[in-house]
């Protein structure tokens, strides 16, 4: 089928009224990536071995015959789960009998796990063990197995109400094996929000040393014992190393919030035991991000001490509750999470250990390139045949660059989303998205694509604001849509009177100081990129302005110097903390134009913050602008630079403003704790507008 769909671009205005006032509340698109198999840039390997001489490739087997355990093997791997619950309870490689830690219970080593609340009760968390063991398919070259857990009124209350079929695949020949999990919600299940989804798998502590969730981002860990006997910081996960086993660790902090990742980047993670006799590796390796929550730039959790890998599929994490996926009273429901790979390599004694993650990268691309697999036996779960494409331009035109030519939309985020408003897809978890990159000219190709209903989305760097094709898109099987250009027109007013930081959703431009040398993690000292991940920086705000606060002189500051990349409350030392009013300074030559003038106001994170505008005067006088009660996605605590983008257009009538000085005033108003606060992706004053657009 094939479909062409004419091009229709309109701004996405929402128009909110906050406290009496009026205030254009933008939602902005965020977009994501997705995965371009070509654009992997993965260094050249040098001297990359292979792995050892594997064992003649045999036969799949299956054993149900020891009663309460399921053993799956292909004379790679063997896999040993508990019946009917589908606990793995062991994973035998390469002469090793457990890679997982044998000295944990039985359903504490490999497992699954649903984060979730009856709506209005506070969240609690579930394993999730099967109660129905069957056998999907077995032959020589593959075996699939099952186990299902069925909700029934009974379980009201006590379990999530879900049917949950947990899926193991392993073929012949690979090693390791995949996993997936449907969701299915026939109708009459009562209303839930789930807030997480994930797989577990906890590793041998005294093997599994080294963790590497980048080519960059790799380190010998400290243990749970080390955190254990560590000091607990501002929050429990952040501990500092005060009696590590290993002396190099001493002093340095372990955070698991330190390691987190964006989805679209989050592909193969996990750990290397460096053991003289037998060095192994233990990756989750996951080809698609169709099935995870909130789109592509949503940041998760990887691999943490433990040693623990995990598989996130959905979270709240730097996004906050208004991502939980809410299902009414009877509202039917079917997903399928992955199937993800667990893999595991292995080198002789000979060879250098920390090999097994290149080797783990060149495994995680075969995966990407395979992607959607054929092989998963449920019905749920969509195969290659079944999916279509779409395909079309973007390119932006902005009426106050270059006279409204069209540019460009380069390197621009283009996902599939559940039907939305603009920039809905960031708080979207239910449905799959689908997300690419374009390439330098704006020509994007998103393949793959599961039928349904979607809206297409995109948000281009260097432009604020989010972009929505208004038109459903139909995907059907083997279905291709090719769009002609579609024209994003970005929020804007009139031409730039000045602009504060890069529009990327992201406040990594703005000024991130130096960690304190007592709260260091040493990996990230190595890598400028990563230096906000370190602990402890929202603090430095107070050590550089312990009395006044931040002031920024447009033409005289620069943002990555003199603006603090987050918004923060000032500790008073107690306990205490206050609220903090920034200013920007700017000179009108002339007197201000008539009309209004426009504050195009982008933030990359907000968490539990008001945050109020003034312009030219403070005091008592009601503020122009006022976010209200907003935001939850802690990105400040967990070290990200970013979490939900927000864009708010102010306008900002030009009888406040005078000629000569004019001082805008930003103040975060709550603060009770230091992780309260707001970070900036980008600021612009608008002149009034000049031109009919
Ligand atoms: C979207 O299209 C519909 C008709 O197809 C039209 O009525 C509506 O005004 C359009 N909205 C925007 C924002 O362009
Ligand atoms: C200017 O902004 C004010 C306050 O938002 C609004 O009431 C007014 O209609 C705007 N005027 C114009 C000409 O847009
Ligand atoms: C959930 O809320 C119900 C009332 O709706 C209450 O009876 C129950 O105790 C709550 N459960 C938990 C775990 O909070
Ligand atoms: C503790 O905080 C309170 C409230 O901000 C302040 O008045 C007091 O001076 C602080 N005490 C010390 C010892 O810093
Ligand atoms: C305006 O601001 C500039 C830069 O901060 C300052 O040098 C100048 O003295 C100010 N002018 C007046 C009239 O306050």
């Amino acid at each position: 089928m094939k479909r062409r769909v004419g091009e229709i671009v309109r701004k996405q205005v929402f128009l909110l009224w906050w406290f009496g006032m009026t205030v254009q509340f933008c939602f902005l698109l965020g977009a994501s990536l997705s995965y371009d198999t070509t654009s992997f840039s993965r260094r050249e390997l040098k001297g990359i071995n292979t792995s050892k001489p594997r064992p003649s490739i045999s036969a799949v087997k299956l054993n149900t015959e020891d009663h309460g355990h399921v053993v799956i093997e292909n004379g790679i791997v063997q896999i040993t789960l508990s019946s009917p619950e589908g606990y793995i309870l062991g994973i035998s490689y390469d002469g090793i009998d457990n890679v997982l830690e044998s000295r944990n219970e039985e359903q504490d080593r490999g497992y699954f796990d649903v984060v979730w609340n009856k709506p209005g009760n506070s969240s609690t968390f579930q394993r999730i063990h099967g109660t129905e063991f069957s056998v999907v398919s077995l032959d020589e070259n593959q075996v699939e197995i099952s186990f299902v857990r069925t909700w029934t009124p009974s379980l009201e209350g006590s379990n999530v109400p879900i049917n949950i079929d947990q899926r193991y695949v392993l073929r012949r020949g690979d090693s390791g094996f995949y996993s997936y999990t449907i969701f299915e919600r026939p109708e009459g299940f009562p209303a839930v929000e789930v807030d997480q989804i994930r797989n577990v798998f906890k590793l041998q502590e005294e093997r599994f040393v080294y963790m590497a969730i980048s080519d960059t981002r790799q380190r010998y860990m400290p243990t749970m014992k080390d955190r254990e006997t560590g000091q607990p910081l501002a929050y429990p996960e952040a501990v500092l190393l005060t009696n590590p086993s290993n002396e190099n660790f001493r002093g340095e902090v372990d955070d698991k919030y330190q390691y987190s990742c964006e989805n679209k980047d989050n592909k193969v993670h996990g750990w290397i035991s460096v053991d003289a006799e037998a060095p192994v590796g233990f990756w989750v390796i996951t080809p698609s991000n169709e099935f995870r929550n909130a789109g592509p730039i949503k940041q998760d959790l990887t691999s943490h001490v433990g040693p623990f890998a995990l598989s996130m599929f959905v979270s709240t994490h730097y996004a906050g509750k208004e991502v939980t996926m809410e299902f009414q009273e009877g509202e039917t429901y079917r997903k399928v999470f992955g199937p993800i790979f667990v893999y595991l390599n292995s080198v002789s004694s000979s060879e250098n250990p920390l090999t097994l993650w290149t080797d783990a990268t060149q495994q995680m691309s075969k995966e990407v390139k395979s992607w959607p697999y054929d092989f998963p036996r449920s019905q749920a779960y969509i195969p290659p045949t079944q999916r279509g494409s779409v395909a079309g331009r973007l390119l932006v035109q902005d009426w106050y660059i270059r006279g409204g030519r069209f540019l460009y939309a380069d390197s621009a985020y283009v996902g599939l989303a559940l039907p939305g408003a603009a920039g809905s897809w960031q708080r979207e978890s239910k449905g799959y998205q689908f997300w690419t990159q374009a390439n330098k000219k704006g020509y994007f190709v998103i393949n793959n694509v599961v039928p349904g209903e979607y809206n297409l989305f995109a948000w281009v760097p260097g432009f604020i604001g989010d972009y929505r094709y208004n038109a459903t898109i139909t995907i059907s099987p083997g279905s291709v849509v090719q769009l002609d250009s579609l024209v994003y027109n970005p929020p804007r007013s009139g031409s730039t009177v000045w602009e504060i930081g890069i529009p990327d959703r992201s406040a990594a431009e703005f000024y991130i100081p130096d960690p304190y040398p007592t709260l260091m993690n040493k990996l990230y000292n190595e890598q400028p990129k990563d230096k906000y991940r370190q602990y402890g920086l929202w603090e430095h705000y107070a050590d550089l302005y312990p009395n006044n606060d931040l002031v920024y002189t447009v033409g005289v500051s620069s943002y990555d110097q003199d603006w603090f990349y987050a918004h923060v409350t000032r500790s008073t030392g107690n306990t205490t903390y206050q609220a903090t009013t920034w200013q920007i300074r700017f000179n009108l030559p002339y007197g201000p134009f008539k009309g209004n003038y426009t504050l195009q106001l982008a933030l990359a994170a907000a968490a539990n913050s008001d945050l109020k505008i003034w312009i030219n005067g403070q005091g008592n006088a009601p503020a122009l602008f006022e976010t209200g009660k907003f935001g939850g996605d802690s990105a400040i605590a967990r070290h990200g630079i970013h979490g939900l983008y927000w864009l708010f257009s102010i306008d900002v009538p030009s009888d406040v403003l005078m000629k000569g000085n004019n001082t805008i005033y930003l103040q975060q108003s709550f603060a009770i704790s230091p992780f309260q606060g707001v970070m900036y992706d980008y600021i612009r004053l608008e002149r009034p507008p000049t031109l009919r657009t």
